[in-house]
């Protein structure tokens, strides 16, 4: 089995990420057996479609690097890399623009999200944006790709891409990977409106809680997370058309390792104001350890260098004979 995901180096972990992807990446290296190898990254190149000053990057990318480390990732368990320092990506990302089509990028949702009402202004970075995620994948030979809901549409572009290179090509030069999806917390909404993702980049601070807000933040911002005045239901059936009510009661459930309909039944009858301390406190609980390791990780940037210096090493060599059969299916002399 070879795992691999990435995230884009941007703000600050939030609980979305955490609950949707890293959560998973942190069982799946522990599951790990013999065979098996897991490789994260930080997705640097494709952080390049926000626009962010020189210093701010670099302090990005160390600080996602430390928040990784301090949420379960070992370095010398799984291979910890930024993008960037492994060429092989861009290189790849370039030679499967020669099979990927327009078509199927123009009906990525995320593009159509991130670019907005302005597509013309939106820059090339972000439209073959699924193109580099796919190179990122199947340069690694990929199994298994643990990531949220909003990824999915991507990781089937990856399988389709695969597709049509192994077959224009005559070679079985890329594995298709499988998305890996948690059930319960594949989707983590935002605490101020229960249909929008939670999300690094909404304006507002309060609709999603940061691996770096401290105790006193995360029970204020469960406090003032938007819900309704209903009672909980007794299973979670009676959810529906309840989308903050969802939400909250699934962050508990997946926190606490229990289902929807399990949470219901302890609150049934009560309502948010009975509800939201339990949240809160278990929360803060569960985040203060790893924010606790990430400042402290964060104050050694020579430290942090020197892992992703190493990851960067691993992964390039893993990367490597991939790209030269790329390069070779498709004859080009290098
Ligand atoms: P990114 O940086 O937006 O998010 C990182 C991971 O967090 C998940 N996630 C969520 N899960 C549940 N609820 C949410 N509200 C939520 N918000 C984010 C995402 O699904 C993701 O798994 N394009 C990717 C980075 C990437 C990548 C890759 C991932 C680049 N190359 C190759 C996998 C494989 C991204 O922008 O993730």
């Amino acid at each position: 089995m070879r795992v691999l995901s990435g995230i884009q180096p941007t703000g600050n972990l939030h609980l979305g990420n955490y609950l949707g992807a890293i959560r998973n990446w942190v069982k799946m290296q522990d599951e790990m057996d013999s065979e098996s190898q897991c490789f994260f990254f930080l997705a640097d190149m494709h952080s390049i479609t926000v626009h962010e000053g020189r210093e701010q990057r670099i302090r990005n990318v160390r600080d996602m690097a430390a928040a990784l480390v301090a949420a379960g990732i070992d370095p010398d368990r799984s291979v910890l890399f930024n993008q960037a320092r492994v060429p092989a990506h861009a290189e790849l990302c370039w030679l499967l623009n020669g099979t990927a089509r327009i078509g199927w990028l123009n009906r990525m949702t995320q593009f159509k999200d991130k670019a907005g009402k302005d597509r013309e202004g939106a820059s090339v970075g972000l439209f073959v944006y699924p193109v580099l995620q796919a190179a990122d994948i199947l340069l690694y030979q990929a199994s298994h790709v643990p990531v949220g809901e909003d990824q999915k549409q991507h990781l089937e572009l990856c399988r389709d891409i695969a597709t049509k290179f192994n077959t224009d090509f005559g070679r079985d030069v890329f594995t298709l990977p499988a998305p890996i999806i948690p059930k319960e917390s594949a989707r983590i909404m935002s605490l101020r409106d229960g249909t929008a993702k939670m999300s690094k980049s909404d304006p507002s601070d309060l609709s999603r809680i940061n691996l770096t807000d401290d105790d006193d933040a995360i029970m204020a911002k469960v406090k003032k997370a938007k819900s309704d005045q209903d009672m909980l239901p007794e299973t979670a059936e009676g959810l529906a058309g309840r989308p903050e009510a969802t939400n909250l009661v699934g962050i508990l459930a997946t926190m606490t390792g229990r289902t929807t309909d399990a949470v219901c039944a302890e609150f049934a009858g009560k309502g948010f104001g009975a509800f939201k301390p339990v949240l809160g406190e278990v929360l803060v609980e569960t985040l203060r350890p790893i924010r606790e390791r990430f400042l402290q990780l964060r104050t050694d940037d020579a430290m942090l260098d020197a892992i992703l210096d190493k990851g960067a090493a691993k992964a390039a060599a893993a990367a490597e004979p991939t790209l030269r059969a790329a390069y070779d299916a498709m004859g080009l002399m290098r």
